[in-house]
């Protein structure tokens, strides 16, 4: 293929919690820089934390090989977010002035912010502060404003049905209510999508308040009527009053002095977010980093790719900064799912 060449010089950085799909993300675009368009592309370690310490390597299309299927980031990440306490002590010269500098010192002409909420929210203060940034949206919380899906939540919802799946044998020949409590930060929509695929009898999402003497009288009927036993699936996100566990633990606790059925909890935690990615995050975070190199060619910057009826938009990082996309309770598949019995604890 030949080249366009473009001569322009940028900087990848992966922040925020891991997630399958991001060496996927960070080799489409630098494959894409370096083939279509001869750009430079420099690896920024550790997200934020790498540009205030100034901690890179060139990636050549040779380091962005074989990493496709890998999880975590080649990168490495950091929840570093330099404009929270932004401010300086006595000659320390503050986070988002050591970005500025040394984006400045690499030479970049675009930095490719890879990473969820927090990350975008800090990708656009520093568009603001002038730096040329791109956002690329990950996350296996689903849960960035202005995209239908984020990579790495299509392999979190494949782990967690898995794992649903199999909780089935010991409700079954126990008779027990199985509790499975999955990530999602404030969202609901891995235990959603699991919990339907998984074919959840109860689903407690952050979004939709639940009663417990609902659920309770929900999970009697059923055993009453000749199903011995119950798969709840349960957001981490969940409120429970004055917790002092995971909310499943709780729940378990409850439900048992509620009903008098046999109860057992399970909190799958960061399995979700470990491994090799799904093909399908494979894919989408491949359309991403590449549409992500087109548009830096274009110079059209301060965006974030994002998929819109299975197509890959620039969306401004303006819009999309301080937003969360949460489950609304008239979400087709929360009707769908209510349609067929399924209890929502409301
Ligand atoms: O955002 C991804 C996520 O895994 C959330 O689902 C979870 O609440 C959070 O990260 C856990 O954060 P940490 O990696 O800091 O423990």
């Amino acid at each position: 293929m030949a080249k366009i060449r473009n001569g322009q010089r940028i900087g990848i950085l992966t922040a925020g919690g891991d997630c399958p799909g991001i060496n996927a993300a960070i080799r489409g675009v630098g494959k894409t820089a370096i083939v279509k368009y001869d750009m430079k592309v420099i690896g920024i370690s550790d997200g934020f934390t790498g540009l205030i310490n100034k901690e890179y390597r060139e990636l050549t299309e040779q380091d962005l090989s074989g990493i496709l299927t890998m999880g975590g980031t080649i990168l490495g990440t950091s929840r570093e977010k330099p404009f929270k306490r932004a401010g300086k002590g006595k000659n320390e010269i503050s986070k988002p002035v050591l970005i500025k500098k040394h984006y400045e010192q690499l030479d970049l002409d675009c930095l490719v912010c890879i990473g969820g909420n927090g990350t975008l929210k800090t990708a656009h203060l520093l568009a603001q502060e002038g730096l040329n940034v791109v956002g690329i949206p990950k996350t296996i919380d689903n849960d960035v404003w202005g995209t239908d899906l984020t990579f790495g939540f299509d392999s979190a919802v494949n782990i967690a049905t898995e794992a649903i799946d199999r909780l089935h044998s010991t409700a079954n020949s126990h008779k027990r209510i199985m509790i499975i409590e999955l990530m999602g930060h404030n969202a609901g929509w891995i235990a959603l999508y699991a919990g339907i695929a998984g074919g959840g009898d109860v689903i407690l999402i952050p979004e939709i308040p639940y009663d417990e003497k609902k659920i309770a009288d929900y999970l009697l009927n059923r055993s009453r009527g000749n199903k011995p036993y119950s798969i709840m699936v349960i957001a981490e996100g969940i409120k429970t009053p004055g917790r002092d566990g995971s909310a499943a633990h709780y729940l378990s606790r409850r439900i048992s002095e509620l009903t008098g059925l046999d109860t057992r909890e399970t909190v799958l935690g960061y399995i979700q977010r470990g491994g090799s990615p799904s093909p399908m995050d494979r894919v989408l975070a491949t359309r991403y980093g590449s549409s992500a190199a087109d548009l830096i060619a274009r110079r059209e910057y301060g965006n974030m790719v994002a998929l819109k009826n299975n197509e890959i938009i620039p969306v401004p990082l303006a819009e999309v900064a301080g937003m969360l996309k949460l489950v609304e309770n008239k979400d087709p598949l929360v009707v769908k799912a209510r349609n067929l019995g399924t209890c929502f604890g409301d």
